[in-house]
C-alpha cells in the first residue's frame, strides 16, 4: 500500500495528541520552558506539530508556513545541553506512548526523535568536559 507513515502514525488526530501532550509537559518543564520566548506555547505548538506531519509524508504546512527548516540553526539560540535533550525526549516519549503505536511503527518514530533531539544539542552541560564522544 502506498500509506505513507504519516497515516501509518494515525495521521492529523495522532499528531495532534502527540504534540498537545508533550507541550503540557513542556509547560511544566522548568529547564526548558524559560527558553522560549513566547508566553503562548500555542504557535510553538503548531510548528512542531505541521514539522513532524510533513517529515512524515503529511501536509506541508510547515515549510509554507516557515521555509526551509534548517532546525539546528534555529534552535541554536537556545542552549540546548545534554540534560536538556534527556529531559525532551522524556517528555517525547511520554507523548508517544500516548498515541499507542505497534511496536515496528514505534520504534520508526522514536529513533528519528532520538537522532534528531542529540542532533540539536549546542551547548555542553556542566560535566561534560567530553561531550563530543
Ligand atoms: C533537544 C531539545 C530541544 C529543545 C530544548 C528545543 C527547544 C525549542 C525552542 C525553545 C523552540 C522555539 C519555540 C518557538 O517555535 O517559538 C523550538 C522550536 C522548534 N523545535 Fe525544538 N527543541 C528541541 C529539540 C527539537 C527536536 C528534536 C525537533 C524535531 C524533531 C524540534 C523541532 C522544533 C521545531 C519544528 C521548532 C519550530 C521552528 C520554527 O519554525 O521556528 N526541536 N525548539
Amino acid at each position: 500500500m502506498s500509506d505513507t507513515f504519516f497515516d501509518r502514525f494515525g495521521g492529523a488526530e495522532a499528531f495532534s495528541t502527540m504534540v498537545r501532550g508533550f507541550y503540557d509537559a513542556i509547560a511544566e518543564d522548568e529547564l526548558i520552558r524559560p527558553m522560549y520566548p513566547d508566553a503562548d506555547l500555542g504557535p510553538a505548538e503548531d510548528r512542531l506539530r505541521w514539522f513532524l506531519e510533513q517529515y512524515w509524508g503529511g501536509p506541508k504546512t510547515y515549510s509554507e508556513q516557515r521555509g526551509h527548516p534548517r532546525l539546528r540553526m534555529r534552535h541554536a539560540e537556545f542552549p540546548i545541553t545534554p540534560e536538556a535533550r534527556d529531559k525532551w525526549l522524556d517528555h517525547m516519549r511520554k507523548a508517544v506512548d500516548s498515541i499507542r503505536l505497534s511496536p515496528e511503527l514505534d520504534e520508526e518514530l522514536w529513533e528519528y526523535l532520538v537522532d534528531a533531539a542529540y542532533a540539536m544539542v549546542n551547548t555542553p552541560g556542566p560535566d561534560s568536559g567530553r561531550w563530543a564522544t
